[in-house]
């Protein structure tokens, strides 16, 4: 059964800003105040989701600040009541035993509202100035794959012994466990074959980076056609948007916003230097320039209200559930996508109902 109206959500913001670092009014600003502010305005305004990406330090500039993922989203789920908190998680930084026990814990504390991203890791200065080794792109995913498992069992409430190539667990389980629903959502990020594969073989639902809707239509059918158990994936889509009274207002205003990011060209060069060349993510992003992080603009939510709510309803009928949203300055114009877009887009999808 598909959602029967779309689902929103914001990007926590982790590194200060989703886009420019040089916005006038949106200056970098990554402290928990910021981030408690906002997610609770979110959910206010009605906002169903906020994904927590997760990195150690600032991959753009590590002498600036960066919201780590699992202390503020345990904290996110103890003070907000509907919104549903998702954090990312790379394999390599938490045993899977360990990483287990603190998404039951962060599921109980929400009341069944979390749910974690699975993402393989890109950025090599986060592991390796730690001593941690950087695996090869398809190693990491073999790991991730075997790591997945681990918790996806543990976190169901079963007992585990599991012996692979990484983990060796004997007679493990946790408690408590499913005491609002079966378990945690599992999403997992990241395009490749490998990333695909596990996504349809471990994962609920695929997060897709923003790009066209040709793009993300060939992207779902691939993923869909994969060997899978249970019930079907769902789809979620990153995206930044740029919406305003008329198309050409917005596309003022997506200028301004390019005009601005070539202060941040420096720290974006020497960012893409430390990345791994394999991750395809990276390689859609060069193809597709674009504002904002994660294929940003490139899905193409820039125009006016009624051209980004329609380009919304046209994901949503390709099978896109939950739209991952990022905006600049990021409280203002959350703001104006509740008002001005989210009913135009429930106007629109309801007539198909
Ligand atoms: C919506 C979304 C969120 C992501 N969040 C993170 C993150 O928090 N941290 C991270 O290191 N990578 C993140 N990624 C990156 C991917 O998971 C993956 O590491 C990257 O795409 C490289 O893998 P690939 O070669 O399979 O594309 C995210 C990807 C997507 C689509």
């Amino acid at each position: 059964m598909p959602a029967p109206q779309p689902r929103f959500g914001i990007w926590t913001q982790v590194y200060g800003a989703s886009g420019s670092f040089y916005h006038p009014q949106d200056p970098p600003d990554a402290t928990w105040e910021r981030n408690r502010r906002l997610v609770l305005e979110a959910e206010a305004l009605g906002y169903e989701s906020t994904l927590v990406a997760q990195h150690v330090f600032n991959p753009r500039d590590d002498e600036r600040d960066q919201l780590e993922t699992w202390t503020a989203s345990t904290a996110l789920a103890a003070i907000t009541s509907r919104i549903e908190i998702i954090a990312a998680i790379k394999p390599y930084l938490f045993h899977p035993v360990v990483l287990s026990k603190m998404a039951s814990q962060i599921e109980e504390i929400s009341h069944g509202r979390f749910s974690i991203n699975l993402v393989n890791a890109w950025f090599k200065p986060e592991f390796e100035r730690a001593g941690i080794a950087f695996a090869d792109h398809d190693d990491r995913y073999a790991y991730g794959q075997e790591w997945i498992d681990i918790f996806h069992r543990l976190v169901s409430g079963e007992r585990v012994n599991f012996h692979g190539r990484h983990f060796n667990i004997d007679n493990y389980q946790i408690r408590p466990v499913g005491r609002y629903r079966a378990r945690p959502i599992i999403y997992a990020g990241g395009e490749s074959e490998q990333a695909q594969d596990l996504a349809a073989s471990a994962a609920d639902i695929w997060f897709i980076n923003g790009q066209n809707l040709e793009d993300v239509r060939r992207l779902i059918a691939s993923a869909s056609g994969r060997k899978r158990q249970g019930q079907k994936l769902r789809y979620a889509l990153s995206a930044f948007v740029v919406a305003r009274e008329t198309t050409a207002e917005a596309e003022d205003e997506l200028g301004y916003l390019l005009d601005l990011a070539q202060q941040d060209a420096p720290l974006r060069q020497a960012m893409g230097r430390q990345t791994d060349p394999k991750a395809v993510m990276f390689q859609t992003f060069a193809r597709n320039p674009a504002y904002g992080t994660n294929g940003g603009t490139a899905a193409g939510l820039v125009g006016s209200y009624d051209v980004v709510a329609e380009r919304i309803k046209q994901f949503f009928d390709i099978g896109i559930e939950t739209f991952m949203l990022q905006f600049q300055p990021f409280e203002a114009e959350m703001r104006r996508f509740a008002e001005e877009v989210r009913p135009r887009v429930a106007r629109k999808v309801e007539v198909l109902f």
